[in-house]
């Protein structure tokens, strides 16, 4: 059992300040709007981590918006192509002819927004399917992933805040910070 008292003592330096993901958030949003002017788009947040993003994007932005959740989670097995996905949720919306963003709080390996890519292109027809992701760690990827807007690029660190967890704690901070883990 984790023991969060520790945890929150092992909350280590600011990577990404409040202020400067307000910043990014709004310029990620004026881009949106205006490469979809007299239209609308669909966000669609992968759950959990992109709560917080997803909800500071959508009210920045200054064209009809819909927002809908999924839960997709990747699992890599011992080789690549061991790799799959679980589907937890999936769409309330129907996404059929329309502009879809994904809405990411980090791309990591790529899997996971790989997988749902894929399925969405598969299943559920929407005219275009473009990404949005907050953060953006390449140095990790297995699998390429188109990525249309991303925040900002972040190296091999454990991160935390903003929506990113460590055992289910720390979405709740403003910022993004590093985690102390006991490896280091
Ligand atoms: C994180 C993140 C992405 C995924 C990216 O989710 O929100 O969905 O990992 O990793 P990938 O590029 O290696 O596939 P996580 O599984 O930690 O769940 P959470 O969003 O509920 O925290």
């Amino acid at each position: 059992m984790p023991d969060p008292g520790q945890m929150y003592k092992n909350i280590g330096k600011t990577v990404i300040s409040e202020k400067r993901i307000r910043a990014k958030v709004s310029q990620l949003a004026e881009k949106i709007s205006q490469e979809h002017q007299n239209s609308e788009v669909t966000l669609v947040s992968n759950l959990k981590g992109s709560f917080r993003f997803v909800s500071d994007l959508a009210s920045r932005l200054t064209i009809p918006v819909r927002i809908d959740f999924i839960s997709f989670r990747s699992y890599v097995g011992t080789k690549r192509k061991d790799s799959k996905v679980r589907i937890e949720k999936d769409l309330d919306l129907d996404i059929h002819g329309k502009d879809v963003i994904l809405v990411e709080d980090i791309v990591d390996t790529g899997l996971t927004l790989n997988h749902i890519i894929r399925y969405f292109e598969e299943f559920k027809k929407p005219r275009t399917i473009k990404v949005c992701a907050l953060l953006n760690k390449p140095s990790r990827r297995l699998v390429p992933v188109q990525m249309d807007y991303i925040g900002f690029e972040v190296p091999d660190k454990f991160l935390i805040g903003y929506g990113l967890d460590h055992e289910e704690y720390f979405r709740e901070l403003n910022n993004i910070a590093e985690y102390k883990t006991r490896q280091k």
